[in-house]
């Protein structure tokens, strides 16, 4: 079992001034039956089965178990994953729960077919290029996901799946899957399109309009700006807000 070492900001007061001694840091250790060096010193592999304890060079450490997210950020990276923030949303609107059909394309890298299947039933996730499949496969195996079925398959061609909860696009033309989702989808069911530019979003919400079957329940693009805290000095990242991607919620009404 992969484990997670976290050392904590040390301060103390000299001459009346706080003076930072060590920073904060967090490691993942994928394998625990070997010793762990890091710039903190050493862990030998008979402490990392504690879940606190010092370096040969008095760092002190808490050690925990590693969780499906600490095991999640260390995934494959092939093409662009759609970050977290977005992964939420699409949980949070859709109500994905345990007894979801979920199929996803492309694969990419699996992020969000993974992401997914941690919390749905089922998950077919779909992609055409040989190399992201190879890298989504072994993300699914490193994870030990076994409701998530990886497969060699063009979306614009079909949808094989039937009763499906939520139909998630992350793919260069989303409009072309509409009318293989609005087969695959249950009433009411969500279809998701996540696009980096506009035009894509406008191409695809222009197709969805023309079907009686689907409602646009909304498109979003989600900011996320993250905080500097430290004591009196409180005041947002200086680095800059990035674009992921445009995110349009859709229904099937009919
Ligand atoms: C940006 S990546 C998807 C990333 C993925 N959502 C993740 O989080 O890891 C887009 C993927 O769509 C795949 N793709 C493009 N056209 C496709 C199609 N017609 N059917 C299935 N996959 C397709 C590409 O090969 C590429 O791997």
């Amino acid at each position: 079992m992969a484990k997670v070492l976290i050392h904590k900001k040390h301060t103390e007061l000299v001459d009346g001034k706080i003076r930072v001694i060590s920073k904060a840091r967090q490691y993942y250790v994928a394998d625990p039956t070997k010793d762990f060096h890091c710039s903190e010193g050493l862990l030998k592999k008979s402490d990392l089965k504690k879940s606190k304890v010092k370096t040969n060079k008095g760092f002190e450490f808490y050690i925990f178990d590693a969780t499906f997210a600490d095991r999640y950020r260390r995934i494959a990276r092939g093409p662009q994953t759609i970050p977290l923030k977005d992964i939420g949303l699409i949980i949070a609107t859709t109500g994905l729960n345990q007894e979801s059909k979920v199929v996803d394309a492309g694969a990419g890298s699996g992020a969000l077919a993974i992401a997914l299947a941690n919390i749905a039933k089922e998950v077919h996730t779909y992609d055409i290029n040989d190399t992201h499949l190879a890298i989504a496969q072994e993300n699914v195996k490193k994870l030990e996901i076994k409701n998530c079925i990886v497969k060699k398959h063009d979306i614009t061609k079909s949808i094989p799946e039937k009763n499906v909860d939520l139909v998630n696009l992350d793919m260069p033309e989303p409009w072309l899957v509409i009318p293989h989702a609005i087969k695959a989808l249950k009433k009411g069911a969500w279809l998701v399109s996540y696009s980096p530019t506009i035009p894509q979003v406008m191409d695809f919400c222009a197709a969805v309009h023309k079907r009686e079957e689907l409602f646009i329940v909304k498109t979003i693009e989600l900011i996320e700006r993250y905080w500097e805290i430290d004591e009196r000095r409180v005041r947002p990242k200086t680095e800059g807000i990035g674009h992921s991607g445009f995110l349009t919620f859709v229904r099937k009404v009919w």
